[in-house]
C-alpha cells in the first residue's frame, strides 16, 4: 500500500471518491479509485497515440484538462506493459506571468494606473499615494516616463498632476504578449526586464515525447500483480498475465537495523576465537538437563549452585529424557563410588536429580555435550579440538547495577594432548593480549569441574586496580574419563561475561542502560563499533 499512498497525489484530480483516501481502514477502495483513475487515462492516451505519434505528456495534459503528474503515472505504467509505447525525456522552458503580471496584464501597469487616476485638476500627492496599489513604483516609474509632474508650491504639500495627454502603456502590451506565446518572440533583454520587475517567470518542466511501441495496441490488458490463493484454486493463473517483478526497485530503506553493543563486542570475541583457530559450538539450548549441566561436570547433586536460589528449574516439562544411559550409568558411578583413581563423593546418587530440566547456568553445559560427543566419535585416535560459544545463560541471582537474571558467556576450550596449567596460561596470555589486555594475575580457585582452577585477573589502567575478568582451569579426570576421552588428552577452559568487557568498554556503569527494557535506543544507534584492541 506505501507505494499506493505514494501515488496519492494523482487522486484528487481526477477522482470523485477522493474521500476513501482520508480513511486508512478503506485501503481496498483507495486502490480500486486509484486505478480506476488511472486506467482511464491509459486508454486515453492510447486512443490519441493512436492517430498521432510524438505526443508530448505536457500537451496532452493541457488537452485533457489534467495534472501533469497525472498522466505521467499513466505513462509509467503503460511502460511497465512491455513496448506498447516509447517515451523520450524532454526539458520545455517557458514564460508565465507571475500574480503581480497577471495583475499589470488586466488592469496596465503601475505606472500607467496612477496616471490615470490624477484628474485634470491634479491630485495631493498624499492623498493619491494612499489610494491606490503599488504607488511607490508607480509613481517613480511615471516621473522616470515624465507621465506625471509635481507641483510644490500649494499649501497642502505637493500636488500630482498629468504631464502629458495621453500615454502609452508598454509594460502592459508587453506583458499581455508574454501571457499569449508564453514568451516566444519577445526580446530577451524586455523579457529579463519585466523578469527583474517580478512581472514574469521561467519555467522548466520535464515531460515526455510518446510514440507507438513495436507492440502498439489500444486494447492493453492489465498485467496482475498479485498471485491471489483464488487465482490459485480455480486454476484463472494459467491464463492471467503477470508483471515481471523489477528486480532494480529500490527498497524502502530500513529506519533501524543497529547492532546493540553486546552484539558488535560479541562479534569482536567471535573475530579473536577465529583468528586463533577455534571452532564455535552449537549453543541453540537455552533449557538444559541437570544432567549435562551439573552431573557430568561432577558437580555434586547437593552442590549450592544446584540451589534454586541460583538456579532455575523448569516446571514443565520438569524431567528430561533421552540420555547416553552407558555414560550416564558412569557418572553415576564416578559421583557415588568414585572411580579413574578418584573417591568420588560416596553419597546416593539419584537419576530423577539429573533428569531436573534447568535454564542452563553456564555454557560449559555446551562444552560437556560437545567433549562428549568428540569422544563417541574417536576411531582412529582423538585429534585435538579449540573450541569456542558465546551465548546466553541463566542464574536466578539478586538483580543490582551489575547482575541481570540473565547474560552471556564467552567459553574457550582447547583438548589436547598432555596440556598442562603452563598452556592455560599460555593460551590465556595470547586470548587477552588481543583484547588489549597484557597484565595478567592468576589466582587459585575452586571449581567442581576443574583443577586447579583459576581466577583471572587484569590491571585496569581507568580503575587503576586488578579486576576480575575470567574463571579457567582445567578439567578434572572424573569429568573425562566416564565420558571415553584417552588418558592422556587433558581439557583447558576458560569462560568470561560478555557484559563486563561491554560495559568497561562502552562506559555502561548500569547493566540495565544496556539490557531490558529501560535502554535508551538512541544509545544503540550512536555507539561506534567495536574495536577492543587498545
Ligand atoms: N563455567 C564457569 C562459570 O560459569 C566458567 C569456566 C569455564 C570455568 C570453563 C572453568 C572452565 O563461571
Amino acid at each position: 500500500m506505501s507505494i499506493l499512498f505514494a501515488q496519492a497525489q494523482y487522486v484528487p484530480v481526477t477522482c470523485s471518491r477522493v474521500l476513501c483516501l482520508r480513511s486508512p481502514e478503506n485501503e481496498s477502495s483507495f486502490h480500486e479509485c486509484f486505478i480506476m483513475a488511472a486506467e482511464g487515462v491509459d486508454a486515453t492516451i492510447l486512443q490519441l497515440l493512436q492517430d498521432n505519434d510524438g505526443l508530448d505528456t505536457k500537451d496532452i495534459a493541457r488537452q485533457l484538462g489534467k495534472d501533469h503528474q497525472l498522466i505521467v503515472g499513466a505513462v509509467k505504467s503503460l511502460q511497465s506493459l512491455g513496448d506498447v509505447i516509447t517515451a523520450e525525456q524532454r526539458v520545455s522552458k517557458w514564460w508565465e506571468l507571475t500574480g503581480e503580471g497577471r495583475q499589470v496584464a488586466e488592469n496596465g501597469s503601475h505606472e500607467a494606473v496612477l496616471y490615470r487616476a490624477i484628474p485634470p485638476e491634479g491630485v495631493l500627492q498624499k492623498q493619491l499615494m494612499e489610494s491606490i496599489p503599488n504607488a511607490k513604483v508607480g509613481f517613480s516609474n511615471a516621473m522616470k516616463k515624465k507621465w506625471i509632474q509635481m507641483d510644490k508650491t500649494g499649501a497642502n504639500g505637493p500636488v500630482l498632476k498629468q504631464a502629458v495627454s495621453a500615454i502609452e502603456d508598454e509594460v502592459q502590451k508587453t506583458v499581455q504578449d508574454i501571457a499569449a506565446n508564453q514568451g516566444e518572440g519577445v526580446d530577451n533583454k524586455v523579457k529579463q526586464e519585466m523578469k527583474k520587475r517580478k512581472l514574469i517567470q521561467e519555467v522548466t518542466m520535464n515531460s515526455f515525447v510518446l510514440k507507438k511501441g513495436s507492440g502498439f495496441s489500444t486494447s492493453v490488458t492489465k498485467l496482475d500483480t498479485d498471485l491471489t490463493p483464488e487465482m490459485i484454486s480455480s486454476g484463472l493463473w494459467k491464463e492471467k498475465k503477470f508483471k515481471p517483478y523489477n528486480f532494480d526497485a529500490l527498497g524502502v530503506p530500513p529506519t533501524s537495523g543497529h547492532l546493540h553493543p553486546l552484539l558488535k563486542v560479541r562479534a569482536q570475541f567471535r573475530q579473536i576465537f577465529l583468528e586463533m583457530g577455534f571452532t564455535e559450538m552449537k549453543t541453540n539450548n537455552y533449557i538444559e538437563s541437570s544432567f549435562w549441566n551439573f552431573d557430568t561436570l561432577f558437580v555434586p547433586q547437593q552442590h549450592p549452585a544446584r540451589d534454586e536460589h541460583d538456579t532455575f528449574f523448569i516446571k514443565d516439562p520438569m524431567y528430561a529424557q533421552g540420555f547416553p544411559e552407558e555414560y550416564m550409568e558412569k557418572v553415576k558411578t564416578v559421583h557415588s563410588k568414585g572411580g579413574f583413581g578418584s573417591q568420588g563423593y560416596q553419597y546416593e546418587w539419584k537419576r530423577e536429580e539429573a533428569q531436573k530440566n534447568v535454564l542452563r547456568t553456564h555454557t560449559t553445559a555446551v562444552s560437556a555435550r560437545m567433549l562428549y560427543q568428540l569422544a563417541q566419535q574417536q576411531k582412529d585416535g582423538f585429534k585435538p579440538v579449540k573450541l569456542f560459544s558465546i551465548d546466553r545463560v541463566f542464574r536466578n541471582e539478586t538483580l543490582d547495577a551489575t547482575h541481570l537474571a540473565e547474560f552471556n558467556q564467552i567459553e574457550g576450550v582447547v583438548a589436547d594432548y598432555n596440556l598442562t596449567l603452563g598452556d592455560l596460561m599460555g593460551v590465556l596470555h595470547a586470548f587477552f593480549k588481543k583484547l588489549g589486555i597484557e597484565k595478567l594475575r592468576f589466582k587459585p580457585a575452586y571449581n567442581p569441574y576443574t583443577e586447579p582452577s583459576m581466577e583471572v585477573f587484569s590491571y585496569h589502567e581507568g580503575l587503576q586496580k586488578w579486576v576480575e575478568i575470567g574463571n579457567s582451569g582445567v578439567f578434572r579426570p572424573e569429568m573425562l574419563l566416564p565420558m571415553g576421552l584417552p588418558e592422556d588428552i587433558s581439557v583447558i577452559a576458560w569462560g568470561l561475561s560478555l557484559e563486563r568487557p561491554t560495559m568497561i568498554k562502552y562506559g555502561i556503569d548500569n547493566i540495565r542502560e544496556l539490557v531490558g527494557h529501560k535502554i535508551n535506543l538512541q544509545m544503540v544507534y550512536d555507539n561506534p563499533i567495536c574495536q577492543l584492541t587498545s
